[in-house]
């Protein structure tokens, strides 16, 4: 039996949150990088898998789910975890839940946990925070407890099973500002290719998913979306974004 984070994770938060889970689970892991092309590979029953990925719009990032489909589940139990950035997570697990038992593996519980938002830094800054890897380190427990009786019914969590949310999340694209030293970090990070590494001040718009990565990384603070743009979004969407957000665990 192995155990496996398969996760896609530009900024880092989903990974934090995947990270707390597995070592409050215990044992050995394979980390599987999806922010990265990935092989194809096929598991077994024996398996068990955390699949964490966050929320953008509402859905599973659409190149997570094109490297979740090179993975044969082969009746492997997966744990799902949903990273929201403090408004909601919609169909986000169940898309995703849709998309694993589709590839054969078993759901067998979900998480819906929450991270600073990556482009909105201001929302739930700073988490998961201690309280958060606390409640999460107590999931965990359960969940263990729930992984060795071996019975697994279906999970009842919020969110629409197809028909999902039309996705809307991609409007920022950012660029290389007057700073850019031509390093090329950004071009090799970015999980989609959108950076050309010859020409690393451009971006390619189409292919760019705003997954905020390339600011992120850049060692000289050179990569950047519209400031003005930005604060005027966060604004707008205040009312969603603001107040205290709950992690929530559906076993
Ligand atoms: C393109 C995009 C869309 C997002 N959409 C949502 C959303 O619909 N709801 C939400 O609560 N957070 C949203 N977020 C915030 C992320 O889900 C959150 O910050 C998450 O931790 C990012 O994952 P990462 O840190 O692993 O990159 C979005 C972030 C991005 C970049
Ligand atoms: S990481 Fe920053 S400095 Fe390096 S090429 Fe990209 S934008 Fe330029
Ligand atoms: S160019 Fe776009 S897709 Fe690539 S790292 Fe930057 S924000 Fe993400």
């Amino acid at each position: 039996m192995s155990n496996y984070s398969i996760h896609f994770s530009p900024t880092g938060g989903t990974k934090k949150v995947a990270d707390i889970l597995t070592r409050a689970l215990g044992g050995a892991w394979q980390e599987v990088d999806l922010c990265r092309e990935n092989e194809a590979m096929t598991l077994t029953g024996e398996d068990l898998c955390l699949v964490s990925v966050p929320s953008y719009g509402g859905r599973v990032p659409a190149v997570a789910v094109e490297r979740l489909r090179r993975i044969r589940g082969g009746g492997a139990k997966a744990v799902l975890v949903c990273v929201y950035g403090n408004r909601e997570w919609d169909d986000t697990l169940t898309e995703l839940q849709d998309v694993l038992e589709e590839l054969g593996f078993v759901c067998a519980a979900a998480v819906a946990a929450v991270a600073e938002h990556s482009m909105f830094r201001q929302y739930a800054a700073g988490r998961p925070d201690a309280d958060d890897a606390a409640e999460l380190t107590g999931f965990a427990g359960k969940l263990r407890e729930k992984l060795e009786c071996g019975v697994f019914g279906p999970i009842e969590m919020p969110g629409k099973h197809g028909d999902y949310k039309p996705f809307g999340g991609g409007a920022f694209k950012p660029e290389a500002t007057g700073g850019c030293t031509g390093c090329g970090i950004c071009a090799e990070r970015c999980p989609v290719g959108a950076i050309d590494p010859e020409k690393p001040q451009t971006v390619d718009r189409d292919r760019c998913i705003s997954c905020m990565r390339c600011i992120a990384l850049c060692p000289a603070n050179a990569r950047a979306v519209d400031a003005n743009v930005v604060a005027a979004v966060a604004q707008r969407l205040e009312p969603l974004l603001g107040g205290h957000k709950e992690n929530h665990l559906y076993l």
